[in-house]
């Protein structure tokens, strides 16, 4: 199983987000968008017209993960903007088939996401209806939080479910994940690896992605 590192530009400088995205364009393979409303999560970051230019100014496809209410609403206009992956919060759709369709429709992969909190054994059913699930390994809304253990059975679990589909879903995990975490989540089964201050907040950001897969790929 191929390891994507995914580097998270809610640690970049948002004053500098092409020259940021410019900083891991040979290195990752996404870049990962965190797009928050204040009202899913207590923050508030961007939305689509910021996710429309760096799509056009950034070498690297968009993994746009959308922590926000009402994702039915405003997902298909991710895809539209050109994001290559779409994710979506399972707490917050409430038509998550048809929105997970329609993104695929549109020519993005789909995703679902998890908080913590939120087991996984009840959207095994949908795993054909997505292309990557997202376990959060924080609860959502800010960089730099530390990984939570906790999460590493579902992450297994997750896995294990995946496998006894025929779907072919990537398993992400987002949230804390550093030099210190990655071989745990890799081990556990993860396969798509979201990092914000692990990548952003260092000093050689594309160095820190190489060392990142490096360790994941253990
Ligand atoms: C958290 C976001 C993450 C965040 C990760 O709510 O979804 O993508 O940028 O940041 P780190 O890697 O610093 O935990
Ligand atoms: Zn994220």
């Amino acid at each position: 199983m191929a390891i994507q590192i995914s580097p998270s530009i809610l640690s970049a400088d948002f004053a500098h987000l092409a020259q940021e995205a410019a900083a891991v364009a040979d290195s990752a393979d996404w870049l990962h968008v965190d797009v928050m409303d204040n009202h899913f999560v207590p923050n508030l970051t961007l939305g689509l017209p910021i996710v429309e230019s760096l799509h056009k100014a950034a070498a690297l496809p968009l993994d746009c993960h959308l922590m926000i209410e009402d994702p039915d609403r405003w997902a298909p206009a991710y895809a539209e903007a050109g994001a290559g992956s779409v994710t979506i919060h399972a707490e917050a759709a409430k038509s998550p088939v048809r929105t997970l369709r329609e993104i695929r429709r549109l020519g993005a992969r789909a995703g679902l996401a998890l908080n913590p909190a939120t087991p996984v054994e009840p959207y095994a059913d949908l795993f054909g209806e997505l292309d990557m699930l997202l376990v959060m390994s924080v609860d959502p809304g800010f960089g730099g939080q530390k990984f939570l253990d906790v999460v590493l059975p579902k992450i297994r679990r997750a896995r294990q479910l995946i496998r006894s589909t025929d779907a072919a879903v990537w398993l992400q995990v987002d949230g804390g994940v550093s030099a210190e975490t990655i071989e745990r989540c890799a081990e556990a089964g993860a396969d798509v690896f979201v990092a914000g201050s692990a990548v952003y907040g260092q000093e050689d950001p594309a160095a820190a992605v190489d060392a990142l897969r490096a360790q994941a790929e253990r």
